[in-house]
């Protein structure tokens, strides 16, 4: 048990005890990111949910205030969830956040900062008008959550607020529901659905912003679609409990989003991230203009362990998100640059041959914790027979590390035993893809 205590992580963010899952509301404001999330004060197991509240200058090292909300009205008495934060002009902050009532039925609350002046928001007001929306006719009364940040459309300058469900009359498709206000207090549910995935099941926190194709930079989720300007549909799966997104265009007056790529739609297409990971959440980053995007990283472990440990879940380093231009059909995403303050010392290795089986010690002296930056050089000649190869590869159901191809997997192996009875693989794999060209995969394997 003790050694269970100890090992926590140093890098990323967790909670000094108990369970944590979403992250909500991420946000910058006067010097200070904030990091709200899904947080059980009581106990290691998901329930009692509160809102926790920490701060950072650089994303990366945390300072942890008090929750911030608490289950303490009839329409969050099960449970405050997962909400985002808009600023609805640079010195006005609100969220909006899900509430489980008493009869555990889905409800979207308000709630704003006491005292702005407080550069580290710690007192949070509800509004007295809560809840401001509840289940609409047609959807379910447990299948209403998570309201994105609000974007504000020029053309009749109200904002918009997205909401994701399903639909199970309609094939058990998740749906995008958008919602069109002026004060936060009233909203108007706009006809027919934002988008609609059929198969996929409920959409849990939908994220929903826009990307510039042609340069490096963040937009604030306000910016109008147009010319250099995509926007992405992000949603998380209750399903299968993975995070999907697409790439597409929004019609901000038809009030609809389709994706430029149907076959690879939200849900069927990309995810993104394909090791444990859910529930993302994205905020703009006004200190340096980037979109800096959040995802939660549960257990794979029984509740019993984490009930031993005393806590469980931490959140991914920050992520910088762009638009992928040089293929144009993906993001890219990296850690936030601050991350590297955290490195202590660091190592080298270049030129490292890795014929086909083979396996290469890296000889690092012993460190718990690393912050690893690979480059991969393939030969010509090795694409060339990966491209003669068959079709088809799949993190997820090519049969982990261990299915050998032409070109993979090739990779690290982490977190391995001496005689690596036990470990894991983070690795790559270069494949042709169904329209013929070659694709390069990402993957994890904690299968041993
Ligand atoms: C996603 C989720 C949300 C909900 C919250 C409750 O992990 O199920 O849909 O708001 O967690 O903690």
């Amino acid at each position: 048990d003790s050694m269970l205590k100890w090992q926590r992580t140093s890098f990323h963010f967790q909670p000094q005890k108990n369970w944590m899952n979403d992250p909500d509301a991420p946000l910058y404001y006067k010097g200070w990111y904030h990091l709200f999330y899904q947080y059980n004060p009581d106990s290691a197991v998901w329930g009692n949910i509160t809102w926790g509240h920490a701060v950072s200058r650089d994303l990366i090292h945390w300072l942890y205030l008090p929750v911030a909300m608490v289950p303490d009205h009839w329409y969050d008495a099960n449970g405050v969830w997962t909400g985002s934060a808009t600023f609805v002009s640079t010195d006005k902050l609100l969220v909006l956040y899900t509430g489980s009532t008493t009869n555990s039925v889905q409800v979207q609350n308000l709630a704003f900062p006491a005292d702005l002046s407080d550069p580290l928001l710690i007192d949070w007001v509800k509004s007295e008008s809560n809840p401001v929306l509840v289940p609409p006719p047609g959807i379910g009364l447990k299948d209403f959550r998570d309201p994105t940040t609000a974007w504000l459309v020029q053309s009749d300058m109200s904002w918009r607020v997205a909401i994701g469900s399903k639909n199970d009359s309609d094939d058990h498709a998740g749906i995008v529901l958008v919602y069109r206000t002026k004060d936060f207090l009233s909203y108007e549910l706009l006809p027919g659905v934002m988008h609609q995935v059929n198969g996929t099941g409920m959409w849990e926190c939908v994220d929903f912003f826009p990307v510039s194709t042609t340069a490096d930079v963040g937009l604030d989720t306000s910016t109008p679609a147009g010319d250099g300007v995509k926007h992405v549909v992000k949603v998380s799966l209750d399903d299968d409990k993975h995070d999907y997104y697409a790439i597409g265009t929004y019609d901000a007056v038809k009030d609809t989003w389709r994706p430029d790529d149907e076959e690879m739609d939200v849900g069927i297409g990309l995810r993104v991230d394909y090791g444990k990971y859910y529930a993302s959440k994205s905020f703009y980053d006004e200190k340096k203009q980037r979109r800096v995007l959040w995802g939660w990283v549960g257990e794979t472990d029984s509740e019993l362990t984490d009930l031993r440990k005393g806590w469980a879940s931490v959140q991914t380093i920050p992520r910088m998100v762009l638009f992928d231009y040089k293929t144009g059909s993906n993001l890219l995403q990296w850690p936030v640059e601050e991350v590297e303050s955290l490195r202590l010392t660091s190592k080298n290795f270049h030129a490292i041959k890795l014929p086909p089986g083979s396996l290469v010690p890296l000889n690092l002296t012993s460190a718990t914790q690393l912050d690893i930056l690979a480059e991969f050089d393939v030969e010509d000649s090795s694409l060339v027979e990966a491209m003669e190869a068959d079709v088809g590869y799949n993190c997820s159901t090519s049969g982990g590390a261990a299915g050998r191809g032409v070109l993979g997997p090739f990779g690290l192996i982490v977190l391995a035993d001496e005689n690596l009875s036990e470990l894991t693989s983070v690795y790559f794999y270069i494949a042709k893809g169904v329209d013929g060209g070659l694709s390069t995969f990402f993957c994890q394997d904690g299968l041993r």
